[in-house]
């Protein structure tokens, strides 16, 4: 008889579909204390910052969560306390995912995360995700269920598209919202885009007037080139969350 671990294995493979072949275990106690301490120093940095700065159903989701500032996440807690709040989880994958596995993951609410932690020597930037970027940067939002309900949307219209032009327009969509998202919130603009919670450098830039704030529009957003390895010129602030599930189900309808 299967154990209730293998049981548990064999339903989130099946759950994932074609990102099966991607899917580890997170080996928590073989992080060293140096690991956590690195962690920690990440989070300490970071937050003073972001409680000025991030948006609030950022801020509230960490909490929600269980993230810690002193050790490093185990995503099977993580994923425990997100489960009833919107049915996501924090799934632990071996690296760069393709992208009809990243998409179906997404479909099926399991966020593709990594279990890396980046060396003290580079603890800017990364140029590949880390446990960082994917959790204190990503999963806090994931436990606020119209943003939640967005990204569950979103990875089902992309597993939908076959033309690449399509697909790219879809990508600026990911770029402007869940990477470098702003909100009008408060009577400012906060941060919830995971690249400016989880990158000091680029998110002092924008608070201090770097990038142009846009209003965001979906039809500019789809058209909008970007560089992955330069500081964002352009960047689009949201008033509200429904806007971008609006704008992903409005996508839908455009594309395909
Ligand atoms: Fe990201």
């Amino acid at each position: 008889m299967a154990s209730l671990a293998t049981e548990k294995l064999v339903a989130r493979a099946e759950r994932a579909g074609v990102a099966a072949p991607f899917l580890i275990e997170q080996d928590w106690k073989a992080y060293t204390p140096e690991q956590h301490a690195t962690w920690a120093e990440l989070v300490g940095r970071r937050m003073p910052q972001l409680r000025e700065h991030a948006c609030r159903e950022y801020l509230d989701g960490f909490e929600q969560i269980g993230l810690r500032e002193d050790l490093l996440p185990d995503l099977s807690a993580v994923s425990a306390r997100l489960a009833p709040r919107t049915g996501w989880e924090s799934t632990p994958v071996s690296g760069f995912l393709p992208a009809d596995a990243f998409f179906a993951m997404l479909a099926a609410r399991m966020f593709p995360t990594t279990t890396w932690l980046r060396s003290r020597e580079s603890m800017e930037y990364t140029p590949e995700p880390d446990i960082f970027h994917d959790v204190f940067g990503h999963v806090p939002m994931h436990a606020h269920p119209v943003f939640a309900d967005f990204l569950e949307h979103y990875g089902k219209v992309c597993a939908g598209l076959t033309d690449a032009e399509d697909l790219e327009r879809m990508g600026r969509l990911f770029w402007f919202t869940v990477e470098f998202g702003l909100i009008r919130q408060d009577g400012g603009v906060k941060v919830y885009g995971s690249g400016l919670i989880s990158s000091h450098g680029e998110c002092s830039r924008v608070i201090a007037g770097g990038s142009e704030v846009k209003d965001f529009d979906l039809d500019a957003v789809l058209e909008q080139r970007f560089d992955t390895g330069a500081m964002q010129p352009v960047l689009y602030a949201v008033e509200s969350f429904e806007q971008i599930y609006d704008a992903a189900k409005l996508a839908e309808r455009r594309l395909g």
